[in-house]
């Protein structure tokens, strides 16, 4: 493979000496950056139960990203949300707070004990932290933290351990921005840089497709094995410029189109807006309107009373794309990644996308398409269409080296190219004959009721059905600013 062809001189460099060595030996502060897995909550490999009992995780399709960390003194390991749009650590949510299959993952990312630590130290404070859905009322610790796969140690990193949570199955990892911006002290991001393990404060985020199951986040570092080209540079808009003043990830959308199956491209009206990058939010949401003008190509009128649109299964299959436009590139949504299944009988289907009045934010259902790369020094997004042909983690000396990295992938490697294959989704076993649409009896009651948004309302509350049914919960990973600087 031509990989280091393709580099520009000062990146093959770093490659060389970085990443690539942490599989050969052991990783030391110099290595500029840390790469670890992202494991979709889909990985049976990872949370199915060790005695034979499987747990039915398809109830759990593709709805959370997470990281392992290991705490403390001796290390314990346990599995945190990566949310790109909330800024604190938290661990050990309350299991019993949760019911069926959210109980049982819950039970598996693991818990920490502060008192099986012997570098543990608690900082007497505490704080109640609320997501769009799901709160935690956490006690600052501070602890050593290692990370999976080398020996990189983070010391006396501040987080919260929680005392009491509610609807919440795991702790988060929020990956927003830190100190003097959205919080008072160095969160993880934060020490990564501060102790010197990476160089820039940058990350990148490869979810990776449905089917891969496994995605990689590098601290520090790009992996050129995730895309073609070159990445376009967006700004993201200062918090006094955004639609809701809180220093996320918000960047212009310059408009969404779709691409039917060997159709002609359409854009939607008023698709130009603002839109923040949330990797803690299962569903991407739109405006009401352009909400509904994208169901309706995708045959749903009303939404249920979850504020989920049913769309039939098979189109899931087909070769179409949402395609959302930033200045100077396109990422294209393929109708599969869109499309959330549960493996009922027979199998349901939603889109991934659902109305909101207060946030406009692209979840999971668009970042498993894309590539990106969180460049908090410079306060700039980096993206463009992922790919996998590999793995090649490499450490950023400079954020200016990004606008010279090229990706090593081809473009026959997007791992979303609607001129390639089309794989048989295998949760999609039963819905070939017909076509027919698997909507349930009670699929798509409530006609008119928009009313969803308050879902993403982090400060009223979400009726406990919206939350539960079926699994789709969505955490929207929104922690006000409010409840920050308190
Ligand atoms: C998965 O969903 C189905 C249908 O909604 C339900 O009958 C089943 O109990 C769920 N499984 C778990 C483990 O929650
Ligand atoms: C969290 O703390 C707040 C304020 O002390 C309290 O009102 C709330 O009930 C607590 N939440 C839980 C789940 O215990
Ligand atoms: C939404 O659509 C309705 C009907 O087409 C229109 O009257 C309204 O102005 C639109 N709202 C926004 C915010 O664009
Ligand atoms: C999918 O559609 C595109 C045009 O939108 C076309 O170029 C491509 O060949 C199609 N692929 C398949 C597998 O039908």
């Amino acid at each position: 493979m031509a990989v280091p062809s393709l580099f520009s001189a000062s990146v093959v460099l770093v490659a060389l000496f970085c990443c690539y060595a942490t599989a050969l030996q052991p990783s030391t502060h110099d290595q500029g950056c840390v790469h670890l897995p992202i494991v979709h909550s889909t990985n049976v490999d990872y949370f199915s139960s060790k005695r034979g009992v499987q747990l039915q995780l398809a109830n759990r399709s593709d709805i959370a990203y997470y990281a392992q960390l290991s705490i403390g003194t001796p290390p314990q390991p346990v599995f945190v949300q990566l949310d790109t749009g909330s800024f604190e650590l938290w661990v050990n949510p309350d299991c019993t707070a949760v019911s069926g299959a959210d109980a049982a993952f819950c039970e598996r990312i693991g818990q920490y004990d502060t008192t099986k630590s012997s570098t543990a130290t608690s900082l007497g404070t505490t704080k109640t932290l609320r997501y769009g859905i799901g709160t935690a009322n956490i006690s600052y610790f501070t602890d050593t933290i290692t990370l999976a796969g080398s020996s990189t140690a983070l010391q006396a990193v501040q987080f919260g351990v929680a005392t009491a949570s509610e609807d919440a199955f795991s702790g988060i990892l929020g990956i927003g921005y830190g100190k003097d911006v959205a919080t008072r002290y160095l969160n993880f991001v934060d020490q990564l840089r501060a102790q010197m393990v990476i160089r820039v404060k940058a990350y990148t985020l490869a979810l990776g497709s449905k089917d891969a199951q496994e995605g990689v986040i590098v601290f520090g570092g790009v992996d050129t094995s995730k895309f073609a080209g070159k990445l376009a540079r967006l700004p993201v808009l200062p918090a006094d410029r955004s639609p809701d003043g809180v220093p996320r990830f918000w960047v212009d959308m310059q408009s969404l189109s779709i691409t039917p199956p060997n159709g002609v491209n359409r854009v939607y009206d008023a698709s130009k807006t603002p839109v923040f990058l949330d990797s803690g939010s299962t569903m991407t949401l739109l405006s009401p309107n352009l909400t509904a003008a994208i169901a309706n190509d995708f045959g749903a009128r009303m939404s249920d009373d979850n504020g989920f649109f049913t769309i039939d299964c098979a189109l899931a299959r087909l070769n179409g794309t949402l395609d959302f436009a930033f200045d100077g590139v396109t990422v294209k949504v393929p109708y599969k990644e869109l499309t959330r299944e549960v493996s009922s009988s027979p199998p349901a289907c939603f889109l991934g996308i659902m109305a909101s009045e207060k946030f406009t934010l692209l979840g999971d259902t668009f970042l498993r398409s894309a590539y990106t790369v969180f460049d908090l020094e410079t306060d700039s997004i980096w993206m463009t269409q992922a790919a996998d042909c590999g793995s090649s983690p490499a450490a950023l000396n400079s954020v200016q080296d990004l606008s010279s990295v090229t990706g090593a992938c081809g473009l026959s490697e997007l791992v979303d190219s609607t001129s390639g294959t089309l794989a048989p989704s295998s949760s999609l076993e039963s819905v070939d004959g017909g076509g027919a649409a698997p909507t349930r009896s009670g699929g798509s009651q409530a006609p008119g009721t928009s009313s969803e948004n308050n879902r993403a309302r982090p400060t009223s509350g979400t009726s406990r059905r919206s939350r539960s049914s079926m699994g789709l919960v969505s955490s929207l990973g929104m922690a006000l600013m409010l409840h920050i600087l308190t």
